[in-house]
C-alpha cells in the first residue's frame, strides 16, 4: 500500500537526504514538497543531482507554498524539515487537520518548556503538542512511535550518546553521573544556510571545540539518558558533560564517551550488555574494533564499541548526521507510524 506523504524544507540539508531515502522507498511516495518562499523553486533547480529521478517515479518536482489544507487533502504524514520555530506553527496546523508529523527539529523533543526556551534563546509556543509528542529514538521507543501522531525526531549527537550509553547505564555497569561526551561533527550538521565559521577557509584544515557545556544538546542528552537509561541510583539521575567539535568533513559525527565502570567491569561485560541490547537490530552495530566515520557515512547505521581502559569506560559511537541523526531516523519513524516495515526506504 502506498501512503502520500508532504515534505516541508525540502531544499535544506535534510530534506535533499529525505528525498534520496523516499526515491527508494517501495510504500511512502512524494506527494507535496512545500516551501515558505514566495515563488517556490523547482527542487531540480535547487539539487541538480535530482534532475529526471523525480519524474522518473511520477513526484512533481516542483516545490509548492506551504498550505496545511491542500496537504491534508492529500497527504497522511508530513515530515518537518525546518528550523523549530516554524516546526512549531506548522505542526498543530498539521495535526488539527488529521496529518502524522514526524519532526527533524528540536520544537518537541523537550519536555519542559522552560528548559527549552533557556536552551533555543525563545519561548515555546506550542506547550499542548509538547504533551503529546513522542520523542522517536526508534530502538527504545517503537511501541509508542507506532501510535504517536507526533514524533519528536532526536537530535544527531543525542541519537549517538544516547544509542551508546542507555544499554550501560540500564545495567548498572556505568556510573550515572560524571559521564563525558567528547563528540565531532561534519558541517552539514549546521544546514545550509551560510554561517562565517563554517565558510571554507575556515573550516577546512581546521578544528575547534563549540558551546562548551551550553550547546543546546546537551538537556536533551541528560533528558534522554534519565528518561531511557533505567531509574536513578541511589537518588542519582544520569548526567553528562557535552563537549562538540566542528570537524572539517562534510557528514557525520563521532564521539568518544568516558564514564566510570562499576567495581569489577570489564570490557567483556560492556561489550555483552550492548550486544544484548541490539542483537537482532538492522540499525545498530556492536563493533569488536572502534568505529570510523567512513564506515557510516550515507547509511542509517549507529556503530558503537565500548572497553575499559585505564579504570575508565571508553565508548566510541559513530553516526551520520543526515541520516541516522536526522532523516533516516526520521523514516524509520514514519514507517512504523504508517505501519510499513521499519526498514523500508533505508536499504
Ligand atoms: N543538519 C543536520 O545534521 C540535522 C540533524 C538533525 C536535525 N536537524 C534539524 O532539522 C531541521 C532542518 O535542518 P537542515 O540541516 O535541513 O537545515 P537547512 O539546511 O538550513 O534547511 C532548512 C529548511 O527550512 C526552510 N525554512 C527556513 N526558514 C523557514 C520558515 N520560516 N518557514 C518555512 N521553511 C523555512 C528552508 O527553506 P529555504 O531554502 O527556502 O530557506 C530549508 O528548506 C533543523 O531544525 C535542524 O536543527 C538537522
Amino acid at each position: 500500500m502506498s501512503h502520500r506523504v508532504a515534505i516541508l524544507g525540502p531544499t535544506g540539508y535534510t530534506g535533499l537526504e529525505l528525498i534520496e531515502s523516499l526515491l527508494r522507498h517501495p510504500s511512502l511516495r512524494i506527494e507535496c514538497l512545500g516551501s515558505a518562499r514566495d515563488n517556490p523553486p523547482r527542487i531540480d533547480a535547487e539539487f541538480p543531482r535530482l534532475s529526471g529521478r523525480l519524474q522518473a517515479v511520477g513526484v512533481n518536482p516542483q516545490c509548492e507554498k506551504i498550505d496545511h489544507d491542500a496537504i491534508a487533502k492529500r497527504c497522511s504524514l508530513a515530515f518537518l524539515c525546518l528550523p523549530h520555530e516554524a516546526a512549531m506553527t506548522h505542526a498543530p496546523a498539521l495535526l488539527k487537520r488529521g496529518v502524522k508529523v514526524v519532526d527533524l527539529s528540536a520544537a518537541y523533543r523537550l519536555l519542559d518548556p522552560a528548559v527549552y526556551a533557556a536552551a533555543y534563546g525563545h519561548e515555546h509556543h506550542d506547550a499542548a503538542g509538547l504533551e503529546h509528542a513522542v520523542y522517536g529514538l526508534t530502538e527504545h521507543a517503537r511501541d509508542r512511535v507506532r501510535s504517536a501522531r507526533l514524533v519528536a525526531n532526536p537530535g544527531c549527537y543525542p541519537t549517538a550518546a544516547a544509542t551508546a550509553l542507555i544499554p550501560l547505564l540500564r545495567a548498572g555497569l556505568v556510573d550515572r553521573t560524571g559521564i563525558i561526551i567528547s563528540a565531532a561533527s561534519g558541517v552539514s550538521g549546521a544546514g545550509r544556510d551560510p554561517k562565517p565559521n563554517l565558510h571554507y577557509p575556515e573550516a577546512n584544515e581546521n578544528f575547534s571545540a563549540y558551546g562548551i557545556g551550553v550547546h543546546r544538546h546537551q538537556p536533551e542528552i541528560e533528558q534522554t539518558l534519565r528518561m531511557l537509561g533505567g531509574s536513578a541510583d541511589q537518588g542519582r539521575e544520569a548526567s553528562a558533560l557535552f563537549v562538540p567539535h566542528l570537524l572539517p568533513v562534510t557528514r557525520g559525527i563521532l564521539e568518544t564517551i568516558y564514564a566510570t565502570p562499576a567495581p569489577g567491569v570489564t570490557t567483556e561485560a560492556l561489550m555483552s550488555a550492548l550486544r544484548e541490547a541490539y542483537a537482532g537490530e538492522r540499525f545498530v552495530s556492536v563493533r569488536a574494533d572502534a568505529p570510523t566515520l567512513r564506515d557510516v557515512q550515507h547509511t542509517n547505521q549507529v556503530h558503537v564499541n565500548a572497553r575499559v581502559v585505564h579504570g575508565r569506560a571508553v565508548i566510541i559511537a559513530a553516526i551520520d548526521n543526515l541520516v541516522k541523526g536526522a532523516s533516516g531516523q526520521a523514516v524509520q519513524n514514519a514507517n512504523l507510524m504508517l505501519g510499513c516495515a521499519e526498514w523500508e526506504g533505508l536499504g
